[in-house]
């Protein structure tokens, strides 16, 4: 009984296949992700990671395989309709809007939600006027959520790596999703911006998330997740618990090697 209680919220994979041209990129990968569980995506360079999640958000088609979200079937769906569904995602590199302050950007991460339309609620009309209020203080509260309230009303360029991937991160959880793709956070931080994002990226557990997160740096990645799955060259190598895969020989010849030793 429990299982299938489970399996109404999981994300599935089944039988993923990507190519682009004649070349494999993701060969018959089988996944399932647990809601309240963060996950960890790892694997060396060219491994298949960012792909795998431009497959889950639409970006991506498959030449085969199934994604389900529960019962429901994602591979027709486009992205919109699937962040309809919950999915949100941060991407490899920093992509807040300069022009925009720091809050101004997390309220974009709301803007599928909002009545008025993405322009009207940041234009100075009646109709925009009071759901901007609101988007605003949801915004506050992620960034604050995330520990940088103080730097909502800064432009972006003003502030350090650390700072501006939480910003991103605000914008990816403000709209509260179900799957949580975070693709390398910890790129381009040094240690004690890691050491923030790794409480932060704890702190984003909760009962009802998917968090999914692709990242290089292996001692974040331990110290995170519930579970972790290794890519290499477009096949998962292994999948299991922190320990686990860090005993696991394969993946210590192929990934982990050049990094603990
Ligand atoms: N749009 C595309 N067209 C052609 N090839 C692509 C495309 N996207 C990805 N690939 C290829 O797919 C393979 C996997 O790339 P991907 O970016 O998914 O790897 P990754 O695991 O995210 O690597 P990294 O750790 O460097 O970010 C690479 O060989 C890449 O060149
Ligand atoms: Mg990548």
């Amino acid at each position: 009984m429990t299982v299938m209680t489970q399996a109404v919220d999981d994300l599935t994979v089944e039988n993923l296949t990507l190519s682009f041209g004649g070349i494999q990129v993701l060969h018959d990968i089988n996944l399932r992700f647990a809601k309240g569980e963060i996950t960890g995506l790892i694997g060396p360079n060219g491994a298949g990671k960012t792909s795998f999640f431009n497959c889950l958000t639409g970006l991506y088609t498959p030449k085969q395989g199934s994604i389900c979200l529960g019962e429901k079937h994602l591979e027709h769906l486009s992205p919109p309709q699937r962040a309809a569904l919950g999915f949100s995602r941060s991407f490899q590199h920093v992509a807040l809007c300069p022009e925009l302050s720091v809050v101004e950007n997390v309220m974009i991460g709301l803007h599928r939600q909002s009545k008025a339309g993405w322009l009207a609620a940041f234009l100075p009309l009646a109709g925009g006027r009071l759901e901007r209020k609101h988007n605003r203080e949801r915004a506050l509260a992620a960034l604050d959520n995330l520990g940088i309230i103080e730097v909502a009303d800064e432009l972006p360029t003003q502030l350090p790596p650390g700072l501006l991937r939480l910003a991103e991160i605000a914008r990816a959880t403000v709209g509260n999703p179900r799957v949580l793709l975070l693709d390398e956070p910890a790129a381009g931080l040094n240690s004690v911006e890691t050491q923030d994002l790794s409480l932060a990226l704890k702190s984003l557990r909760s009962p009802d998330l998917m968090l999914v997160i692709v990242e290089h740096d292996m001692e974040l990645i331990m110290g995170v997740c519930d579970s972790i799955h290794v890519l290499n060259v477009g096949r998962v190598l292994a999948s299991g618990s922190p320990e686990m895969v860090r005993a696991n020989a394969e993946v210590i010849r192929v990934y982990l090697g050049d990094e603990d030793d």
